[in-house]
Parts: structure tokens; C-alpha cells; sequence
């Protein structure tokens, strides 16, 4: 008999994460602060935010490479969070990773073959199944069969990307975490292995978390975005309701920075950010009791300062902003 779940493929709840030990690493900011968000079979979140706000980081948290100081990460329902390593290790298989940079992911010194046998060797799966199971990923991810044959250093970037989504696809997973999985390839490479992976999520139902500092590339392969600055949400919704409609000033200062094809365009869009004056990345440290983007927002009143706004329904995202009524004045 099939039992049906409703239980989403991921759930974060209340998630923190810190660096460091002692005193000075508690009094500093979480790298991840109090963050909820909910996966779907077959559903794809895309998880944006510049450089430092905390993606990475969530990523690891989920994959257990980097113990929560709070929240629990669920798969399936089961709570993952406070799991031995051998308990955890059952459910490793269901969930996996790609990583941006498939020159350091990859061991030069095994051919592919070797590397994707690995993690069904350590779920007990050995010998000709193994390699018959890795040959089939590497077919399943337009790669030649005998690829298995050969070392990484014998593949472009685009070639080895694939390879590491086959290694993530062998054990038959249900969730994949996608850390910023073609930020280091061309534009045209970029887009085939963005349709490879909606083609492979299709077909496998396979739930992504997908971290990205584009949006562009978010907009393609998500149906919900998450939005986050220093470890904070600052907006969640449908992926086109927020990059379409943005109703938090930090979302629409990263859709102004989004690059776009037509020059003109992005030069008017750099003007218009700069008349609305969105400080800069490395401005002023804000209050931890208030707002995080105090220091670059122009729309910070005194408020902003003193009380954490929290996510509420505003248009159709939820928002983390005081002021979200008056963002128009942005766009
Ligand atoms: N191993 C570490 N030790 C201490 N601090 C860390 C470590 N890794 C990340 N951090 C800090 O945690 C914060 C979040 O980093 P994280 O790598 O998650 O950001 P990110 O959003 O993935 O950025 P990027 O887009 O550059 O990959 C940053 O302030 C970063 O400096
Ligand atoms: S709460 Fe205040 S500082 Fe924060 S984004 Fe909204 S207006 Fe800006
Ligand atoms: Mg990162």
C-alpha cells in the first residue's frame, strides 16, 4: 500500500546559525537569525541575497556540515536537526548537494566512475550494480556512458558540472541543495545545465533549494524565492511577485542591481538606485533590536531602529518592513 504524505521534502524552522565559540562569537550577530521556509515535492526555492547574508550557510546547516545553535531542519517530516551520524546517515542518501565550483568538488586523481561509486558504496552498494548505476547517471545528465572512464581534467566546466549533478543524482535523492551551481560557467553552458536540472526535477520530483545571488537565473528555475539580508528574511513569495512587484527596499535594491542584456537599461536602473539612495553594502553595523538594513535604507524612520519588523502579507509576499506601504517610492 502507498502511503501519502503531506509532509513538505524541507523544512527549516526557526533556524540559527553562529560561528566561532566563547563569548565574542555569542555576543556577535548569527550568521542565520531565526529563518523559516518550507520545500514542496518537486518545488523549486530559490534562496537570494548578496554576498555574506547567510545562504551558504543555511545550505550547510540543512546538509548537517554545520551544527544549528537553534531551529530544526526536517526531512520528510523527521526531524533532522539533533541526529547521530549513523542515524543520519540513512537519510543522507535523500538529500544531497551541488556546489558552485565543480574544479575543487571533483578529486583529480579518480575517474568519475570511482567518484560516483562512493556514496553507494557507503549505502551498501558495491561492485557491478554500483558501476551500472553510475554509468546511468552520467546518462542521465547528457554525458556519454564511458565518461565513467575518464578524470575530471579531461571535461570542460560545463562537462565536470554535470558530472558533480550526476555524483548528487546517484543515490536516487529526493531534495537537492544547488549552492550557486552555475555561477562559475559561461552564460550559454549556464543555460543548459539550468534546463537540465528543471528537466531532471520534473522528471525525478525532486525538490530544490537553490541559492543564488542572480536573479535572473532564480527566475528561471524557481517558483518561490526567499530574500535574505544578514541571516534575516527580509521578503518570501512567488518568484514573480518578488522580483516583478517588490514590496521590501532591499528586494528592490537587489532587482535594480540585477544585470540586464541592454546596457541603457542598466545604466538607468544604477541612476535610479543611486537618486533613491540605497547605501552600500559595507555600511554602518545596524541595531540588533531593529531592522537589519537600517543603515542603507531610505526609508528608515526612528522605529526602524528600535523593533525587528516582522514578515507580514503585504500585496502578494510576505514582507519583514515597517514601511512596505510606501516602497513604491523605489521602483
Ligand atoms: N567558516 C566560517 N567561519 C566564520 N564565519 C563564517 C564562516 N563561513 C561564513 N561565515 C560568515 O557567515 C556569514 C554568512 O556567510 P555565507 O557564506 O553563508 O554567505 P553567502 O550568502 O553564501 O555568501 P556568498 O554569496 O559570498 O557565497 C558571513 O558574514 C560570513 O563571513
Ligand atoms: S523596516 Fe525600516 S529600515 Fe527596514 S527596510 Fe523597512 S523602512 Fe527600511
Ligand atoms: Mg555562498
Amino acid at each position: 500500500m502507498t502511503t501519502l504524505t503531506t509532509a513538505p521534502a524541507l523544512e527549516i524552522s526557526d533556524l540559527v546559525v553562529r560561528y566561532g565559540s566563547g563569548r565574542k562569537a555569542r555576543n556577535a550577530p548569527p550568521a542565520v537569525d531565526g529563518v523559516s521556509f518550507a520545500i514542496a515535492p518537486g518545488e523549486t526555492l530559490g534562496l537570494v541575497g548578496e554576498s555574506g547574508s547567510g545562504k551558504s550557510t543555511i545550505g550547510k546547516a540543512v546538509l548537517g556540515l554545520h551544527p544549528p545553535a537553534a531551529g530544526t531542519v526536517r526531512l520528510h517530516g523527521e526531524d533532522i536537526t539533533a541526529m547521530s551520524l549513523k542515524r543520519r546517515s540513512r537519510f543522507a542518501a535523500d538529500l544531497r548537494v551541488v556546489f558552485q565550483d565543480p574544479y575543487s568538488s571533483l578529486n583529480p586523481a579518480r575517474t568519475i566512475g570511482q567518484t560516483l561509486v562512493e556514496p553507494l558504496r557507503l549505502l551498501g552498494v558495491r561492485g557491478p550494480e554500483a558501476f551500472a548505476r553510475a554509468r546511468a547517471a552520467v546518462e542521465s545528465v547528457g554525458l556519454p556512458g564511458d565518461a565513467v572512464n575518464r578524470y575530471p581534467s579531461q571535461f570542460s566546466g560545463g562537462q565536470r558540472q554535470r558530472v558533480a549533478i550526476a555524483r548528487a543524482l546517484v543515490c536516487d535523492p529526493k531534495v537537492l541543495v544547488l549552492d550557486e551551481p552555475v555561477s562559475a560557467l559561461d552564460l550559454s553552458t549556464q543555460a543548459q545545465v539550468l534546463n537540465l536540472l528543471a528537466d531532471l526535477r520534473d522528471e525525478h520530483g525532486l525538490a530544490f533549494l537553490f541559492v543564488a545571488h542572480d536573479l535572473g537565473v532564480v527566475r528561471f528555475l524557481a517558483q518561490r524565492v526567499v530574500v535574505l539580508y544578514r541571516g534575516q528574511v527580509m521578503e518570501t513569495g512567488a518568484v514573480e511577485s518578488v522580483t516583478q512587484a517588490p514590496q521590501h527596499p532591499y528586494t528592490v535594491a537587489l532587482t535594480a542591481a540585477a544585470p540586464v542584456p541592454r546596457p541603457a537599461e542598466q545604466a538607468a536602473r544604477r541612476t535610479a538606485r543611486e537618486a533613491h539612495g540605497f547605501g552600500t553594502a559595507g555600511a554602518a553595523q545596524p541595531s540588533p533590536t531593529g531592522c537589519p538594513f537600517v543603515p542603507r535604507c531610505p526609508l528608515a524612520t526612528a522605529v526602524c531602529s528600535v523593533e525587528r519588523p516582522p514578515l507580514r502579507l503585504v500585496g502578494d509576499s510576505h514582507t519583514a518592513c515597517h514601511h512596505a506601504g510606501r516602497v513604491e517610492t523605489l521602483r
